[in-house]
């Protein structure tokens, strides 16, 4: 039972958190109307919006590629579904708070635009390919597509694959920034063979930001009956699409990447014909080989972080996918267009809207990346991401909707000092 204390200090947390809510929501009310593209220089409405986070703003964080923080409203409530969840776990967290994931399934489906019954809620970005990667029947020799681009640990489940099953996993590469979708879509469908059994690649890449053209590539695979397992580890709530825009047949992503939802929060979509045939990563009853539930028999674990993940719903629709995207490539764009003027920097990021929205890749010729990216930390506590590649490198520099344009207008003055003076 809920004690009168706890249930008080639950109260004034809510309370407090919900007044940013309001605020937040008050913003909205204002711009009714607006249209997202003047709305992305609105600094009185991005103010109220950055005043619901509780940051660190001694640092400038622009690797929010990594996990991002949660609004208080989030945060606060994670923390009170897991203080009621330790009152007694068994009753408080399986009985009141874990069926309340079936609203949280419903409200990501309907952002996202499939069925409640083809969307699993996961721990994260990881846990949802690697049930498709490693949930698909595959014998020996059948090969899998993907890009030499695509995220570490999703190469090295196909890579576990070739070890374990004997498949053929072929990489293709592909230019930063290429000339054209066109161009990536059609080095994905060249590289089809008659043992092509699964496309695997990003809808929108880590490395450098790039956007893929998802529906192309999908729709020449299922006329071959390949199947399509779609990286969106970064594109849920990033920017808009829908399920019906992509055509896959399984989309995974992160929930506390572009969502803000509390870390430890991810969904996979699985396309309802291919439920029955997809193994779960953890077994599951034969009695649910159709049910896309199956995909969360996952022991215990807490309800309380994707619970919350319907007040991360709530604080993104208080902005608008349209709105937020706006800003994040208005914010991009600013440091991106300033420091393409300056002949040391190369971007790797093409700034077309169809191409990036808030991802961006710089390179300073003449200094390694490590280098800059640690002289931005050491002498203005920027926090960017080293992107080491193959064919090229750069710092990763992704701001969210809490960042400032002054945080943005530090970091291109600090790499036009780099380029100026180098890091000694
Ligand atoms: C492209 C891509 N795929 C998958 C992942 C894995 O996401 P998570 O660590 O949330 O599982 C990431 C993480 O950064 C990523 O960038």
């Amino acid at each position: 039972m809920l004690t009168r204390r706890a249930f008080l200090s639950g109260v004034a947390v809510a309370t407090f958190a919900e007044a940013g809510l309001s605020r937040v929501q008050a913003a909205g009310r204002r711009v009714q109307g607006q249209d997202a593209q003047s709305l992305a220089a609105d600094e009185v409405y991005w103010r109220e919006i950055q005043q619901a986070f509780t940051l660190d703003r001694t640092i400038i964080n622009l690797n929010n590629g990594g996990c991002c923080p949660s609004p208080r409203v989030v945060h606060e409530a994670l923390k009170r579904y897991l203080d009621i969840s330790n009152q007694a776990p068994v009753y408080h967290m399986w009985q009141i708070l874990e069926p309340n994931i079936e609203s949280v399934r419903r409200r990501l489906a309907a952002a996202f635009g499939c069925d409640s019954e083809e969307l699993a809620v996961t721990r994260n970005a990881s846990e949802a390919l690697q049930i498709a990667q490693l949930g698909i029947d595959l014998k020996r020799g059948d090969e899998v597509i993907t890009t030499n681009q695509d995220y570490g640990r999703m190469l090295d489940t196909w890579d576990q694959r070739v070890r374990r099953d004997g498949i053929k996993l072929t990489k293709i590469s592909f230019p930063v920034p290429p000339k054209s979708l066109d161009e990536l879509g059609d080095r994905l469908i060249a590289a089809i063979t008659p043992a092509t059994r699964v496309l695997h690649f990003c809808h929108i890449t880590n490395l450098t930001g790039q956007i893929f053209p998802v529906k192309r590539i999908c729709d020449e695979a299922r006329k071959r009956g390949i199947k399509t397992v779609v990286d969106g580890a970064h594109a849920f709530a990033h920017f808009p699409y829908k399920a019906a825009d992509l055509g896959c047949d399984y989309y995974g992503t992160s929930l506390h990447k572009w969502l803000l939802a509390p870390i430890g929060t991810g969904f996979l979509y699985v396309r309802r014909d291919n439920i029955r045939d997809l193994w779960p990563l953890t077994p599951a009853a034969a009695s649910k080989t159709d049910d896309i539930r199956k995909f969360e028999e996952i022991g215990t674990h807490p309800a309380a972080n994707h619970n919350a993940i319907a007040e991360a719903l709530n604080f993104h629709d208080g902005i608008g996918i349209e709105r937020k995207a706006a800003r994040l490539r208005y914010l991009r764009d600013r440091w991106a267009k300033r420091l393409s003027q300056n002949p040391k920097i190369t971007l790797h990021t093409n700034l077309n809207p169809a191409h990036s929205c808030a991802i961006g890749t710089v390179q300073i010729s003449g200094v390694p990346t490590p280098k800059v990216v640690a002289r931005l930390w050491e002498r203005w506590r920027i926090i960017a991401t080293p992107i080491v590649h193959a064919e090229y490198e750069g710092a990763r520099i992704t701001p969210n909707v809490y960042t400032t344009v002054d945080e943005i207008d530090t970091f291109a003055a600090a790499m036009d000092e780099i380029a100026a003076r180098g890091t000694g």
